[in-house]
């Protein structure tokens, strides 16, 4: 029983050192992984590097967090095919891009869902 004051303290000052926003940035980031291996890991490889030249690299990808957001939902018709996600829904979007930008972009911030609302809104 004595043992649990200490590491109650402990975790206390841990997490009251990270902002409500470092914290909420790493539930997105660690939630984004997660569907990014179920829904793109597949095609686009766990380091984005694609597969050959049937799927792209998406690791130097400039596309906007709008235009991604857009992508990720409703695919894309190109060369090459990528099916839509009809059922990802606003949150699980703006995990994946939060999620990516942290990996690819070296931005650790949130892109909030919100934004994704706003986004699905004006899709091309
Ligand atoms: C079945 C394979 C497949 C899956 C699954 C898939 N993609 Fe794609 N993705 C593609 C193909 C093929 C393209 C190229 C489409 C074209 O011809 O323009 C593409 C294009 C992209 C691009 C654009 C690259 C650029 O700069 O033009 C991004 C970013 C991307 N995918 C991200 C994702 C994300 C995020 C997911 C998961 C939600 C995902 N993809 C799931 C096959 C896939």
């Amino acid at each position: 029983m004595k043992n649990y004051i200490p590491i109650a303290f402990i975790a206390f000052f841990f997490f009251s050192c990270q902002s409500k926003e470092e914290i909420t940035q790493q539930q997105y980031s660690v939630e984004g992984m997660a569907l990014y291996q179920t829904h793109c890991e597949n095609c686009h490889q766990a380091d984005g590097s694609g597969l050959r030249n049937l799927y792209p690299s998406i690791k130097n990808s400039n596309l906007s967090p709008e235009t991604l957001a857009c992508l990720i939902k409703n695919g894309k018709k190109g060369n090459g095919f990528m099916p839509a996600n009809a059922k990802l829904q606003a949150l699980d979007i703006a995990e994946i891009v939060t999620y990516m930008r942290e990996k690819w972009g070296g931005k650790k911030q949130i892109f909030p869902v919100d934004s994704v609302r706003l986004a699905l809104q004006k899709c091309p």
